[in-house]
């Protein structure tokens, strides 16, 4: 099929070297020229484990552009994936859509088209795309014939692990109220539902996975269904945290409790992980459209909200252990190890390191962070704050008076603990996210400070 995708950001391009990889002729349209340039040339902007080898792999079916006209005139589906990222009153912001479901009136000209909304957004906003498309074609083409319809197909991708996510799905959710635009969806995902791709060597398919569950609803359900699934693991992460916390005032151990709790299958194992909290540009900026929706209707999101204090908690949590510790903030070094806002990615929107050194800074400590991959990026994004940035690892411990462990990349795991222990002017470790080897800095002569246990 012929198919248009509307951004290159995270969504957008995973989603389309995907469908590419599938069979599809897709073409990918963003208005920025050098991001087209650089795909152009077999190069992602975004760090995402194997997605410059799957974009290889598919190149022949992949076109990037800048011309709307180019990608949008013959394609059978478009894809909108442009960013919707929060306003100060935690409503998303709808320009992007604004534009892009404008740029799509303008230019569709196949007979029957299925717009798709893979951008977060929020409830309603199917049937204000169409309004949008209808009014900006109508505008263009006064006796045309073009039908289209819009629907959403919402998007449960991980950061690090986004291809594996969208190859091997736990299920695909589309949401319309016209059936033909399910089927044509149900077809355009048919390879990946039924599982009849062969799989990459670097992307294998898991053992024993045979289908994906294909979920049709209403538009509204759909819409619904993205922010409701990011709310809950959302709170699933903020609820271990709070018991994480209650663990440490009882002398529990929060790895053992969760692991507890995660056997029960109406419970489940994942996303029990306590330490630091959620960050990225997902958690925070879903919860707050929720609860502003829920505040739209008069309803007060409880459940979410609490999610959400949590969350800032645990990062304050982090600077009060080590006021606790040091006494003294003022004039001390801290290290930060990992400044990702998860491992296996660059991406640094909302990382909980930004919050946790600015919070230090504040207090008058300098602090230094390193990361193994967000290290050009922080620089760029971050050069405003007075973090300082190492060179490797090891040099985050030179002289500090602690190091807070933040992002549990597993290089982490492999450092010389016993050597760095001798570098430190103070050697406490602040283990964030509960990743490292307890036993092996305390016998490297360390004070290891962890989250949930008693150690
Ligand atoms: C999240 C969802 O998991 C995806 O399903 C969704 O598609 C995506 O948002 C989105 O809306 O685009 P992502 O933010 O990329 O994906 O990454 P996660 O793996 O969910 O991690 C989010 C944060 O939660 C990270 O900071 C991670 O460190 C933290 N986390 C995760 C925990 O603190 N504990 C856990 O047990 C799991």
């Amino acid at each position: 099929m012929k198919v248009a995708i509307i951004g290159t950001g995270y969504v957008g391009l995973t989603t389309g070297v995907t469908l590419a990889f599938l069979g599809h002729d897709v073409t990918c349209l963003d208005v920025d020229a050098a991001k087209i340039a650089q795909l152009n040339q077999g190069i992602s902007p975004i760090y995402e484990p194997h997605l410059d080898e799957l974009m290889a792999a598919s190149r022949s079916r992949l076109n990037f552009t800048t011309s709307a006209k180019d990608a949008l005139s013959q394609a059978e589906v478009i894809f909108i994936a442009v960013g919707t990222p929060s306003l100060a009153d935690g409503n998303p912001n709808l320009a992007y859509l604004k534009s892009a479901a404008q740029s799509v009136g303008e230019h569709i000209q196949s007979p029957y088209v299925v717009i798709v909304n893979k951008s977060t957004v929020p409830i309603g906003s199917g049937n204000w795309v169409e309004s949008l498309v209808r009014d900006a074609f109508r505008a263009k083409n006064e006796n045309s014939k073009s039908q289209f319809v819009v629907a959403s197909n919402p998007e449960f991708l991980r950061e690090g692990s986004a291809l594996m996510d969208m190859l091997f799905a736990d299920r695909v959710v589309v949401g319309s109220d016209d059936e033909k635009a399910v089927s044509v969806m149900r077809k355009l995902y048919q390879p990946l539902i039924e599982q009849t791709f062969t799989p990459p060597s670097f992307l294998p398919r898991p053992e024993n996975f045979k289908m994906v569950n294909f979920l049709s609803s209403d538009l509204q359900s759909a819409e619904l269904i993205k922010y409701a699934a990011n709310a809950f693991l959302a709170l699933k992460i903020s609820f271990i945290n709070e018991i994480s916390e209650l663990s440490e005032k009882v002398g529990a151990d929060i790895t053992h409790v969760a692991k507890g709790i995660g056997l029960d299958s109406r419970i489940g194992n994942k996303f029990l992980q306590a330490g630091l909290g959620w960050g990225g540009s997902c958690f925070g900026k879903d919860t707050a459209a929720l609860i502003s929706t829920g505040k739209e209707y008069g309803l007060p999101m409880v459940i979410t909200q609490a999610a959400k204090e949590v969350n800032t908690r645990q990062r304050i949590r982090m600077v009060e252990i080590l006021a606790s510790e040091l006494k003294i903030l003022k004039g001390r070094k801290i290290g930060i190890l990992g400044l990702a806002f998860k491992p296996f990615t660059d991406d640094l929107r909302d990382a909980p390191a930004l919050d946790v050194a600015q919070k230090l800074i504040d207090r008058g400590a300098k602090v230094v962070g390193f990361d193994p991959i967000a290290m050009s990026r922080a620089k760029k994004e971050w050069a405003d704050s007075e973090i300082q940035f190492a060179d490797s690892a090891e040099a985050v411990f030179e002289e500090a008076d602690a190091v807070v462990l933040v992002t549990e990349w597993p290089e982490f795991l492999d450092l010389d603990f016993s050597k760095l222990s001798k570098d430190m002017r103070n050697a406490l470790m602040l283990d964030g996210r509960n990743h490292l080897d307890v036993a092996v800095l305390k016998k490297a002569g360390m004070k290891v400070i962890t989250l949930g246990r008693s150690s």
